[in-house]
């Protein structure tokens, strides 16, 4: 039964691992959920999409229509790994996939908690993991992705090339209210909004003006503004100040890989792509790194970011116990260094899954 017919009772999750390390790390996310499925009782369907670079040089497939429908109206979630191979240097296949799902089910926040799990990876002279507890919200279906402009003269000393900047009054407030709503329900004292309001007259300005305007209905949450060049200095020099940040789609995406730095890398960054208002709608969940193709087929590649994507995930389904279950596993694999190169450990992708695997077994007998 899926999402529509039974309403809370079948849950269809559809993976797409996608391209380079993709598959490497959702199958130890995969092996997390069929333990859930099948050792726990949780009623999870899972649905392998074979979607990528390889089918779309195979017949030309990105992202049909008809996958595109099922996963709108039976789906629960989406679990994405990762999409971009030098084979394709245009990414028609990544945009088509990643874009379809985040803007075609309008999952308008990308929620990208910047926490470090272990002291030991926080980078930063006399930080802790303390003082690196952020939660990024990214408008995610507006701003300078959304691929309105063009090029002329193409190839010639003329050339003009042109992204327009696309914010609504519509995109930019429920991204904003999104933010003040995961504040007052997380016990968070301030949101942080980060603009270019100072350059970008008029698409700023709008951000700047709703921001605040928002901020009136949350008068129990401090209002912030920051610039995101200086944002970028002083999450480097003392993160502990921020709790949560409102930004753009771009600026959104920079400042979550330099967050990723403050947490050990991008194999230790998760995310949820959300209609943050209605729960009920289909989510997207996917780690905030990429394919990384020098990784890729190696083994090499952390899978962490994907164990707590599968954490958010649950979380999203109404397991909430279950990511928390999930971060201190992963606390763990740090702590006694069962985890892969990148975070100083010495095991493989697929020896750290099995680690996860184990702990969670025994977590639960
Ligand atoms: P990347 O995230 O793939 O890699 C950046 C750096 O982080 C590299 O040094 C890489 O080795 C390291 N890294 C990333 N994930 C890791 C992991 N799990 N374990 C250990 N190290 C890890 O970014 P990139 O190199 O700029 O992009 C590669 C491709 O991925 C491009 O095609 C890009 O467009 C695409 N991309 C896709 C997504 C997505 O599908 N959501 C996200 C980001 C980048
Ligand atoms: C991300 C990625 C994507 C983005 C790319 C692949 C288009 O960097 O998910 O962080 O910019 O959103
Ligand atoms: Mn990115």
């Amino acid at each position: 039964m899926n999402r529509v017919e039974s309403g809370a009772m079948s849950k269809l999750i559809a993976l797409i691992p996608g391209d380079g390390i993709g598959p490497e790390v959702i199958a130890q996310a995969r092996r997390l959920l069929e333990f859930y499925r099948d050792a726990r009782g949780f009623d999870l369907e899972l649905w392998d999409l074979d979607l990528g670079a390889d089918r779309y040089l195979r017949d030309g497939t990105t992202f049909p229509a008809e996958v595109a429908l099922r996963i709108k109206s039976e789906a629960s979630a989406v679990l994405l790994g990762a999409l971009g191979d030098p084979r394709v240097p245009g990414l028609e296949h990544a945009r088509d996939i990643l874009f379809g799902l985040r803007f075609g089910l309008d999952l308008y926040a990308n929620i990208r908690p910047m926490k470090a799990l272990s002291d030991r990876l926080v980078p930063l002279k006399g930080r802790t993991a303390r003082d690196v507890d952020i939660t990024v919200f990214r408008e995610n279906t507006e701003g300078i992705y959304v691929g309105m402009g063009g090029q002329f003269k193409k190839g010639t000393p003329d050339e003009i090339a042109i992204n327009e900047d696309l914010n609504t009054r519509k995109g930019v407030e429920r991204l904003i209210r999104a933010g003040f709503e995961h504040a007052r329900s997380h016990g968070k004292k301030t949101v942080h909004m980060a603009d270019k309001s100072n350059a970008m007259k008029h698409a700023h300005e709008l951000w700047y003006r709703c921001f605040f305007e928002v901020a009136r209905e949350y008068p129990d949450i401090e209002a912030r503004h920051v610039y995101v060049d200086a944002l970028c200095l002083y999450l480097v020099q003392d993160p502990s100040p921020f709790e949560v940040v409102v930004t753009c789609n771009l600026f959104g995406d920079i400042i979550t890989d330099l967050g990723a730095a403050l947490q050990g890398g991008l194999g230790m960054a998760a995310s949820a792509n959300v209609h943050a208002s209605d729960p009920s709608r289909v989510a997207m969940f996917e780690p905030v790194h990429g394919s990384a193709p020098p990784l890729a087929g190696k083994d090499l590649a952390n899978p962490l970011a994907s164990v707590l994507t599968v954490g958010m995930m649950l979380s999203h389904l109404g397991w909430p116990e279950e990511e928390r279950r999930l971060e201190g596993i992963v606390a763990q694999a740090i702590s006694t260094m069962n985890c892969t190169r990148d975070v100083g450990g010495t095991l493989g992708t697929r020896a750290v899954g099995d680690w996860v695997l184990a702990q969670l077994r025994a977590s639960q007998s």
